[in-house]
This record gives structure tokens, C-alpha cells and sequence, in this order.
């Protein structure tokens, strides 16, 4: 079982960090909780015990009830520290080493890796000394969880809201993950919508995101794959560690694809791409005309079916979205694509699909083997996509 210690400090979002340990306790993990006196002003540490099922230390010299040196046998016990909320002095202290609260102490008594969700209101956290501290604290190695821009408790809107509690879970869950099973590995990730001209400022396309591809691209990097990411044009902040190759069309996507495929162990095509292309662009933008208008198209070259020609040894994972016969229309198209895997998702239930940040989706294998998940993040289902993954290249299953 995992173990995190959970440091609260001392602001309003302090009743957050409540939902924090029960997501965190409900996935099977150990918590510890840490909270500065301030933080008690805000939420009581009666309630984080009882959530925890442990008992939550305050005061620095109290009698340990759990550990002896208690900042030390925390430091040493933790598989990871987060600390949720930081205030801008919680913030302030860590940066310049000060060890006079039990959670700033433990931290630097650590060499598990450190998560820091700040949250406080907008004019502080812009303010330079909080951003220096911040840059302070990355150098150092530990990971911020950067806030969100919405309404603040003092009634202002804008940066600082503490990130939302399941991008923070996600991030918890992604770090306790890295296991370096994919080390050595190099694996190619599609991801986004590819989109067809029909003139210079009209296009055929799909509302993909790119959420899920670059949520898969994000954990095989952590676990030690060497990432090769083909995007359609998305929103989305490219991960870092990650090459990334930026595509419009679908005839963009294929020459990348095909580029880095000879060096590639496993490809895994998350991208929702453009089944057909206008016949022909109009070089111009075209002017209206007639009531109607008839546009012929073409077939697109299937990227997936062409890579299963040539597979080899390689793995090759597709995705299957559907509004009907999700099952069977996985199946089919493993067949008809010579793929190892295909993550059918069907993309007409709530929660699942285009846009959203989680994903409901089965993994079918090529032998006929189902694995049903429940509705989770697509960072969750991106691992649980790379464990099946492991599992055919030889690696242990969790
Ligand atoms: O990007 P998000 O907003 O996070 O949404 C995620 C998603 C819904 C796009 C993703 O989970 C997903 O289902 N992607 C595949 C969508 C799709 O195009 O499905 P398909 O059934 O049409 O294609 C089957 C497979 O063949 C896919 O792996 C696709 O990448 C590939 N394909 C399809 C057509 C084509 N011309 N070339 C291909 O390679």
C-alpha cells in the first residue's frame, strides 16, 4: 500500500484537502495528515483523522502517537508529500528552508517526491516575492500543482483557486505510478482531431480535444518510455519530456506517422482522424452562391490499417470510438487493422469520449479478452492502457 503525507496549511481551501483524502483513502492509499496551526483555524484535524482512520499531527514537540521523531519517521515512511493548500507563507518558509512547522520540517526531511498545490488570492499570488518563491521551489525539484482561474473565496475572480481536487488526485495517482516499467521504450502517441480544408478558413473536423492522447503521453513518460506525441491541432500544453510533433491534416499526420514508426516499439492511436477530405481546396475563400451546395469527398488512407500491414513485432493499440455495438465494432476493426489492443469507448454515454476529462472505455484484446473499467480520468485510463501494454511486452500486470 502507498503512503502519502498530506500537508494542510493554513487558508479557506484547507476544507478541500477534506475531499483530497477521502479520493486519495478510497483508491487504496495510506494517509497521514500534517497541518500547520494555522490550517486548524479552518478545518479541525478531528475531521481529518476521522477521514484518514490516522491520527494528524500539529504540534512540532507533541508526543509522537505514531512514530518516534516524528518529522523524520514521516520524511522517511512517505512515498510522497503533498501539500494541499500552500499559502503564500507556507510558500515563503519552504523556499527559504525555514523548519519551524511540522509540514515545512518533514519536507525537508524527505526524499520522496514533493507536490505543491497552492491556493490564495490573485494579487498575492501574482505578487513577485510569491512567483520568486515559487521558481525557487521548482528549481528545487519539487512539483506545483499550478492553481486554477475561477472565483475566490474573497469574492475576486481570476488565479489562485486551489487546482481542482481530482487534477490533484490524478497527479498524486500519476506520481505514485512512475514505476519505470516502460523504461527503454520508445512509443508513438496520436492525438487531437485532424482537420480537411475545404478552403483557407473552413474545414471538416471533430470536437477531439486531445485530452486522452496527451494524457497517454504524459504516463508513458513517467513511467520511462521515450514519447514521440504526432497532435492535431488541440489546446492542449504539451507535455514536457515529450517530442512533439504538431499536424494539421490528416495527410500530415500519416507523413509523421510513418517517419518515426521503423524506430517506434508501440504505437498507440488515441487521434479522432478525418475519415474523408474535400476532393478538392478552393485556393480562395469561397463566396456564397446557390441555396445549395454539394462538396464531394474522398476517402482519407486509414493510418492505423496501414501501420497494421506492416506491424511486425510491434504493438499496436487503437481506439475504437462508437455510438453503437461498441463490442463488436472494436472487434471488427482489431481484425480488419491487425492490432493488438483497442480501447473501445463509447463515446455517446455522459463522462465519456470527446472534450471530457474523464473516459469510460473497455479494453479489448486481440484474443477476444475484455477489460471493463469504470468511469475514470483519462490519466487513469491512460495507465491502465500502458499496464495491458507492459503485460504484452513481458512486463508484470499490476
Ligand atoms: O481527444 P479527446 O477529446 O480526449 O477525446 C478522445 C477520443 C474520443 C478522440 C479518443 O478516446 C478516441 O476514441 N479516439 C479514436 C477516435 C476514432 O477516430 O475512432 P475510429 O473508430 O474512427 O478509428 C479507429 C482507430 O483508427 C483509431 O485509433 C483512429 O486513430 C484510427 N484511424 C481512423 C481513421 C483513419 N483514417 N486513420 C486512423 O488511423
Amino acid at each position: 500500500m502507498k503512503r502519502v503525507i498530506l500537508g494542510i496549511t493554513g487558508g479557506i481551501a484547507a476544507y478541500k484537502a477534506a475531499e483530497v483524502v477521502r479520493g486519495l483513502c478510497t483508491r487504496g492509499i495510506e494517509v497521514h495528515v500534517l497541518m500547520t496551526e494555522a490550517a486548524t483555524r479552518f478545518i479541525t484535524p478531528l475531521t481529518m483523522q476521522t477521514l484518514s482512520g490516522n491520527p494528524v499531527v500539529v504540534d512540532m514537540f507533541a508526543e509522537p502517537r505514531v512514530w518516534n521523531v516524528q518529522h523524520v519517521a514521516y520524511a522517511k515512511r512517505a512515498d510522497l508529500v503533498l501539500v494541499a493548500p500552500a499559502t503564500a507563507s507556507f510558500i515563503g518558509r519552504l523556499a527559504a528552508g525555514i523548519a519551524d512547522d511540522m509540514v515545512c520540517a518533514t519536507i525537508l526531511a524527505t526524499t520522496a517526491p514533493v507536490l505543491i498545490a497552492p491556493a490564495m488570492n490573485s494579487q498575492m499570488y501574482r505578487h513577485p516575492a510569491v512567483q520568486a518563491n515559487l521558481v525557487r521551489l521548482r528549481k528545487m525539484g519539487y512539483h506545483l500543482i499550478a492553481p486554477d482561474v475561477g472565483e475566490l473565496a474573497c469574492g475576486d475572480r481570476g488565479e489562485g483557486r486551489l487546482a481542482d481536487v481530482s487534477q490533484i488526485i490524478d497527479q498524486v495517482l500519476g506520481h505514485l505510478q512512475r514505476k519505470a516499467d516502460l523504461a527503454g521504450k520508445r512509443i508513438l502517441v496520436t492525438a487531437g482531431p485532424t482537420r480537411e480544408f475545404i478552403d483557407p478558413v473552413r474545414f471538416i473536423s471533430n470536437p477531439s480535444s486531445g485530452k486522452m492522447g496527451y494524457a497517454l503521453a504524459a504516463a508513458a513518460r513517467d513511467r520511462g518510455a521515450q514519447v514521440v506525441l504526432v497532435s492535431g491541432p488541440t489546446a492542449q500544453v504539451p507535455p514536457p519530456g515529450v517530442e512533439v510533433i504538431q499536424v494539421t491534416t490528416t495527410a500530415e499526420m500519416l507523413a509523421a506517422v510513418l517517419e518515426h514508426f521503423p524506430q517506434m516499439d508501440v504505437v498507440i492511436k488515441a487521434a479522432a482522424v478525418v475519415d474523408y477530405r474535400p476532393q478538392t481546396t478552393a485556393e480562395h475563400k469561397m463566396k456564397k452562391g446557390s441555396e445549395k451546395y454539394v462538396l464531394t469527398l474522398e476517402r482519407n488512407p486509414d493510418i492505423l490499417k496501414m501501420l497494421g500491414g506492416r506491424k511486425g513485432d510491434k504493438i499496436l493499440v487503437g481506439f475504437a470510438a462508437e455510438t453503437q455495438d461498441l463490442i463488436e465494432n472494436a472487434r471488427e476493426k482489431i481484425r480488419a487493422k491487425n492490432l493488438d489492443l483497442i480501447v473501445a469507448n463509447d463515446v455517446g454515454q455522459r463522462g465519456a469520449g470527446f472534450g471530457t476529462d474523464t473516459n469510460i472505455a473497455s479494453i479489448v484484446h486481440r484474443d477476444g479478452t475484455i477489460r471493463e473499467l469504470p468511469l475514470c480520468s483519462k490519466l487513469e485510463l491512460a495507465h491502465h492502457i500502458l499496464d495491458e501494454v507492459v503485460a504484452l511486452t513481458g512486463g508484470e500486470k499490476d
